[in-house]
């Protein structure tokens, strides 16, 4: 990802693209790899319950599950694989200048995936053996599931570092900054999802066979019910506690009104969820299936627009300074003017000074355009030339404008906080301009 790094900054309608591309890309890949997760658990609880309890229902719908949800090997790679890859390409352009993922990163989720979809593959061609698999095959279904699980929270991690675009020069130093809480809120709220996603097809195919020939009988029905009808309840009871969350933990600048519309209004439909499950269904007209599985269609739709908002927001003041950077760049081309270093100070100290500020500061700070910070050209004069005072706030950076975050503590040595102190002091004159 490193040679990426030279792309050309973006114009914002390539961005607004970009956002787009990936509201599509998550649209078809989290319900495909929630419906496996959400199945292949139940399946995998199912034949320990069956075993248990020696009742062969339970057996019978294990392997209907893995049989609905685990399809073919083409399909695991359209549907599960490849939206990474796409996923990758849009950060990598996303983030061309900050490369807080490194191409480890996007590996390690795709073996992991590969990984999982493989053991849980031989998990289900178990089922074709009969009676029912063997310990082993349990074994190996239970550890392709975990691995599932483990590749998802990594991909909600990368995932949640697109509302947080403050973090990402840190990102770059230390990679602590890469776990979040809202990352992990989004982990455990798409895994509700899942579930009731899950819940809400096993009522709405409601144990019909797989294969369609032998007429369900009618306790094996029932049974199908309840278990969906249960999973769908808890996995709604507990979605609300993670929308509340979420709205807690994103950052600041990630928050409109359409980020707290989006997630009233999953509450809304978790409520209307609870409410179908737990009036007395008809009998004759078939049971809740239809309408429990549209609204989660419905809530699944409600949280990828809510997180698309949050990004947008995240990144505003971002793109926007980046379209200002790609017409700079441009004019400077044009100019082909080569640029002064300034001459106080040496040399090397100045080249210090300028590296500690490359990969410390410009995350967040321009000269003279806004990024996460204020342009550079209008708060280092307050400074009127005194090295010591500057350094003292790079030190220990105190709230000063109310209308912006705080800057963090970046906890840079001494002489790096001289170097850079040094530099900016000789760039910015107190006057005013460089
Ligand atoms: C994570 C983003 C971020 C990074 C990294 C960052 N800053 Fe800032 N910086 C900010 C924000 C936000 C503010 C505005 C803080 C405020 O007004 O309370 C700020 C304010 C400032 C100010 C103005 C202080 C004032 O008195 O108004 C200076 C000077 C400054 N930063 C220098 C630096 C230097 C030098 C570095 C690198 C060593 C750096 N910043 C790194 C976000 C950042």
């Amino acid at each position: 990802m490193a040679s990426w790094g030279n792309l050309q900054p973006l114009s914002t309608e390539l961005y607004t693209l970009l956002q787009y591309g990936l509201f599509l890309v998550l649209f078809f890949f989290l319900p495909f790899l929630g419906v496996i997760i959400g199945g292949s658990t139940v399946s995998l609880l199912l034949s320990f319950l069956g075993k248990e309890k020696r009742d062969p229902a339970y057996l019978r719908f294990s392997k209907e599950m893995m049989e609905t949800v685990m399809t073919g090997k083409s399909a695991l790679f359209m549907f599960g694989l490849v939206p990474v890859l796409l996923v990758w390409f849009i950060y990598a352009r996303i983030f061309f200048d900050a490369t807080p993922l490194p191409w480890h990163f996007w590996s390690a989720v795709l073996a992991v995936l590969v990984a999982g979809f493989a053991l849980l593959h031989v998990y289900r061609s178990a089922w074709r053996r009969p009676p029912s698999p063997s310990p082993f095959h349990v074994m190996s279904g239970a550890a392709g599931l975990l691995a599932l699980f483990f590749a998802f929270f990594l991909f909600s991690q990368g995932y949640g570092v697109l509302f947080n675009p403050e973090k990402l020069s840190l990102l770059r130093e230390h990679i602590r900054f890469f776990l979040s809480w809202n990352a992990v809120v989004k982990y455990l709220l798409f895994l509700a999802v899942f579930f009731g996603m899950t819940g809400g097809g096993i009522l709405l195919l409601g144990g019909r066979s797989a294969e369609g020939k032998e007429a369900p009988d009618a306790s094996y029905r029932g049974l199908v019910r309840d278990i969906g009808a249960k999973l769908t309840f808890l996995a709604t009871l507990v979605l609300p506690v993670f929308v509340l969350l979420d709205l807690v933990t994103l950052p600041e600048i990630a928050l409109s009104a359409t980020v707290f519309a989006t997630a009233a209004i999953v509450l809304l439909l978790s409520l209307a969820v609870c409410l179908i499950l737990s009036l007395p269904s008809g009998k004759k007209e078939g049971g809740p299936g239809a309408r429990i599985a549209t609204l989660y269609v419905l809530i699944f739709l409600a949280v990828l627009v809510h997180d698309h908002a949050a990004v947008g927001n995240a990144y505003q003041d971002r793109i926007a300074s980046l379209n200002m950077q790609a017409k700079a760049v441009e004019a400077e081309h044009a100019k082909e003017a080569p640029r002064e270093e300034p001459a106080a100070g040496g040399k090397t100290a100045a080249e210090t000074g300028k590296a500690v500020f490359e990969t410390n500061c410009a995350g967040c700070h321009q000269f003279d355009i806004r990024v996460v910070g204020p342009p550079l050209n209008e708060v280092v004069p307050k400074y009127a030339g005194d090295v010591e005072k500057l350094k003292g706030f790079i030190r220990n950076p105190v709230k000063v404008n109310p209308d912006l975050p705080s800057m963090p503590n970046l906890g840079l040595p001494e002489e790096e906080i001289d170097a850079v102190a040094r530099y900016l002091i000789g760039r910015v004159k107190p006057g005013g301009s460089p």
